[in-house]
């Protein structure tokens, strides 16, 4: 269930545990969003930085707490932070006495359209991100834009890269970041587009997979460029369409990046001097999107309307080599 609230009555959701009960796992930048009495909270599992500490050694931490603060099983945990919050205490509700069930209330604007929806919980492992993980949806999900007010703007950077992909997957969010439409209504619907999808193809079987749009070149830039999640995203939808010759869409992109207020040169790999082609390529080969020899591109006919094309892999690291940006 995703329900979008204001502070205040996310407050008295909160307050009513105030005197029982109240597992969470908190990210701290967000302390001073809360009621007060959660910060003297007994049962609250503190998150310093998040994406560090989405690993094997703060699970065990977590989960070694949750049990000896009396957690059972009819108990809930509260995730409240940005997506590697939500997903790293999703996977604890996951597992934790054979799972139980969990509330992610996002605080990045990231995780309001996409991160905390669809039930996808993990770590990361010293491999790869997210490699440990599970499907385990939240009972209920809050989305308080209030929480937007202290993001820093590499945070609204990353965000407003992944509401990019929701522009190309939807022609209402394409219509709407056309006519520059407030941002609340922008998380609305993406939010609610999410919602839909993932209940329609819970465990990407089908239509889900279109929501992977740009995360193949996409996760590549992350690891490589270590930069946020939906700015490398962004980056992943121009490369790729660049890539296929698809200029219909590179327009597209260029008109969106305009109306979300983005710096074009943001996504322009020219302008990351620390690009390594030959690291680029093996985080491509190791992507879990690879089919055998083959990498499952998500492409776009037209806004809404997206397909899969397996593409030959020793085919697409050619045409990568061939793109002058990627030149040294
Ligand atoms: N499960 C999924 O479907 C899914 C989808 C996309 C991304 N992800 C994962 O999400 C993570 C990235 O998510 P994210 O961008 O939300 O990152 P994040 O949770 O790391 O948050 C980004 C930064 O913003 C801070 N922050 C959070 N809320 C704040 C607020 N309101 N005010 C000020 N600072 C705040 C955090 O402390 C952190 O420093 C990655 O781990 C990625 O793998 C998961």
């Amino acid at each position: 269930m995703l329900t979008y609230i204001k502070k205040h009555e996310l407050y008295k959701e909160l307050d009513n545990f105030k005197d029982g009960q109240f597992f969470a796992v908190i990210d701290q930048k967000v302390k001073n969003h809360l009621p007060q009495w959660i910060s003297f909270s007994a049962h609250v599992f503190w998150l310093k930085n998040p994406e560090e500490e989405k690993n094997l050694e703060y699970y065990a931490r977590a989960v070694q707490f949750f049990v000896d603060q009396g957690i059972s099983r009819t108990s809930t945990i509260y995730a409240i932070g940005g997506s590697a919050t939500t997903d790293f205490a999703g996977f604890v509700s996951a597992t934790l006495l054979r799972g139980i069930s969990w509330v992610a209330i996002p605080t990045t604007l990231l995780a309001m359209i996409d991160g905390s929806i669809g039930g996808k919980v993990a770590v990361n492992l010293p491999q790869g991100k997210n490699l440990l993980g599970a499907f385990h949806s939240p009972n209920k999900i809050f989305i308080c834009t209030e929480f937007l007010t202290t993001l820093p703007q590499t945070e609204w950077l990353s965000g407003k890269g992944e509401v990019l992909k929701y522009g190309f997957l939807s022609k209402q969010i394409h219509e709407l970041i056309l006519e520059k439409a407030p941002m609340e209504e922008i998380i609305l619907a993406c939010g609610t587009f999410k919602k839909e999808v993932v209940e329609r193809d819970f465990y990407e079987k089908g239509e889900r997979i279109f929501l992977n749009l740009g995360h193949t070149l996409g996760h590549a830039f992350e690891l490589n460029l270590k930069i946020p999640h939906g700015q490398a995203v962004a980056m992943g939808l121009k490369y790729i369409f660049k890539m296929m010759g698809d200029n219909k869409s590179l327009t597209l992109w260029s008109e969106m990046v305009k109306n979300l207020d983005l710096v074009p040169e943001t996504f322009d790999l020219k302008e990351f001097k620390d690009f390594d082609v030959e690291k680029f390529l093996i985080y491509l080969e190791n992507d879990k999107k690879k089919v055998q020899a083959s990498i499952r591109l998500v492409l776009v006919h037209e806004v809404g309307d997206c397909y899969v094309k397996e593409v030959p892999l020793k085919e697409f690291k050619e045409k990568i080599l061939e793109d002058a940006d990627f030149q040294d």
